[in-house]
């Protein structure tokens, strides 16, 4: 069965954007996954469609109205699709998480507009809050692609060579390591010798210690976390 990613939206023509391109536009059109956007307006009972409305308490924006939300979540939500929000206030969107959602059958992502959502209905409906970065956008529509792309180049059959993948530096933990291709010298500048060399171990083993160096540099966390999971002092 493909996965499956819904999106509650009040600009479904955002969708499927860039994620209608390259090998995600691809995985599509084979039906590796399907994508639908779902118009949050059309769940709203007034004569004016009205989604939003001022916050209580007071202060500034308008906040997206509860009742409206769960009518379209109840028609889209269904078994096994993890239920998300995406908001600046989630827990931080990390790969692991994206290897569990991409392992699943799908997601249904509600992306906020104007100031926020009214909390009842995250609650009432077990949406977790899912952020990608510590910036604000100005919707979680942008996010939503953001987390569907990261998904997406995970299912089987997406990307083109299944080995990129898990060679990658990222899935082990560390900071990718510097890539080279032609000229083998381009304005004075060489490519190290040892890529040149046709020594295949001897190059895996100086990848694997430029992305340590680098990540070591750029990333003490994401260095503190390999050091704990590969053991300390085994390398
Ligand atoms: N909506 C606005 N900013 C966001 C962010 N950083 N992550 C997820 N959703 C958002």
């Amino acid at each position: 069965a493909p996965w499956i990613a819904k999106v509650l939206t009040l600009y479904p023509e955002m969708f499927p954007g860039p994620l209608g391109h390259s090998l995600a536009g691809r995985g599509m059109v084979n039906n590796l996954w399907q994508l639908e956007a779902v118009q949050i307006r059309d769940f709203a009972t007034d004569k004016h469609r009205t989604v939003d409305d001022s916050p209580f308490g007071g202060g500034a924006g308008m906040v997206m109205r509860p009742d409206v939300l769960d009518a379209a979540l109840e028609a889209t939500l269904s078994a096994g699709l993890a239920p998300l929000v995406m908001t600046p206030r989630g827990r931080m969107l990390n790969q692991d998480r994206v290897r569990d959602l991409a392992a699943g059958p799908g997601v249904v992502v509600l992306c906020g507009r104007f100031e926020g959502i009214d909390q009842r209905v995250i609650e009432a409906r077990g949406l977790e809050e899912v952020s990608i970065g510590d910036y604000v956008l100005s919707g979680g529509e942008t996010a939503a692609l953001t987390l569907i792309d990261a998904c997406v180049r995970l299912i089987p059959g997406v990307m083109g060579s299944e080995a990129t993948l898990d060679e990658e530096s990222f899935e082990e933990g560390l900071l990718e390591y510097p890539h080279f291709t032609r000229p083998a010298d381009w304005n004075g500048r060489p490519v190290p010798d040892i890529l040149l060399s046709g020594h295949h171990e001897r190059i895996r083993a100086w990848r694997l210690a430029e992305a340590r160096r680098i990540t070591a540099d750029r990333r003490p966390d994401l260095w503190a976390r390999y050091c704990t999971r590969h053991g300390a002092g085994s390398h």
